[in-house]
């Protein structure tokens, strides 16, 4: 696994929007398969993938995406559904076609059927080349609470009382206003993923950083399991290395030379 140290977000996003920016310039014949996030952590570099794409340096023409999760009951265009958030933040600004993005119905009948559909959809497109993901403050990946299985595939979710408070900021500060349960990839489905590329920023993630990177791979923090996988990488800031010892953050800083602060 790969920590990639930077001074601060912005840093952090402009080099994760080059890194995939790269990866999908490079790759050749069939679509490229991105999983995508939602949450603060991506912003900056949605913002930056836009830029790139504005200045003719990046299409997503042939990009196919599956995005992480969604609220169970919210129907698509509630303000507050990831929907909504990939549509403002990043799909509507970019040349992707719709019938290429895929993010899992939240209001569908029979949300076991929607999340076993989707594992199809996924293994039809040829897997995911590049997931890309973020971290709750308790480690949680995509919406897999502490105490998810390490093998888990797309499935619904209970929430835990901390991301309903967590995440109640966006829902009028009310933790009861927001859904108690969701749909998620699972860790195995992250885990089958070419490639894993997680943003860690803040010192509100401190504690999951440090979980996930000198803690064994445990269930408690789900994103620890990266530890297992053949290709990934954590890019954060300084503040978020707040809880690691020193000599982790110069062993890392080592490794990845001076590029990063
Ligand atoms: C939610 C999402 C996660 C996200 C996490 C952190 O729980 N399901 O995918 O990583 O929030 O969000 P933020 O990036 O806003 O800190």
């Amino acid at each position: 696994m790969r920590l990639v140290i930077h001074e601060d977000y912005e840093k952090v996003s402009r080099w994760t929007a080059a890194y995939i920016a790269e990866r999908i310039n490079t790759h050749k014949g069939k679509p490229f398969v991105l999983g995508l996030p939602t949450g603060s952590s991506p912003l900056g570099t949605y913002k930056e993938l836009i830029q790139l794409h504005k200045a003719g340096k990046l299409s997503f023409a042939n990009v196919i995406t599956f995005n992480m999760d969604e609220y169970a009951g919210l129907p698509a265009d509630h303000e507050q559904s990831y929907h909504r958030f990939m549509w403002d933040n990043l799909f509507s600004h970019i040349d992707i076609d719709k019938k290429n993005v895929h993010i899992l119905n939240g209001m569908a009948k029979d949300l076991k059927a929607e999340c076993a559909a989707y594992e199809e959809a996924i293994s039809a497109a040829g897997g995911i080349d590049l997931f890309l993901g973020g971290a709750g403050a308790d480690g949680h990946l995509a919406f897999n609470e502490p105490g998810s299985s390490l093998v888990s595939r797309t499935r619904v979710k209970t929430l835990t009382h901390d991301t309903r408070i967590a995440n109640a900021r966006f829902f009028g500060g009310d933790p009861v206003k927001v859904p108690g349960t969701a749909l998620t990839v699972g860790v195995g489905t992250v885990m089958s993923a070419r490639e894993v590329v997680i943003i860690v920023t803040g010192h509100t993630k401190a504690r999951a950083l440090r979980d996930a990177v000198e803690g064994g791979v445990n269930h408690m923090c789900t994103l620890s399991c990266i530890q297992m996988h053949q290709h990934a990488i954590i890019v954060c800031d300084e503040t978020a290395t707040d809880e690691l010892k020193v000599g982790t953050v110069r062993y890392f800083k080592g490794i990845e030379g001076p590029g990063c602060s």
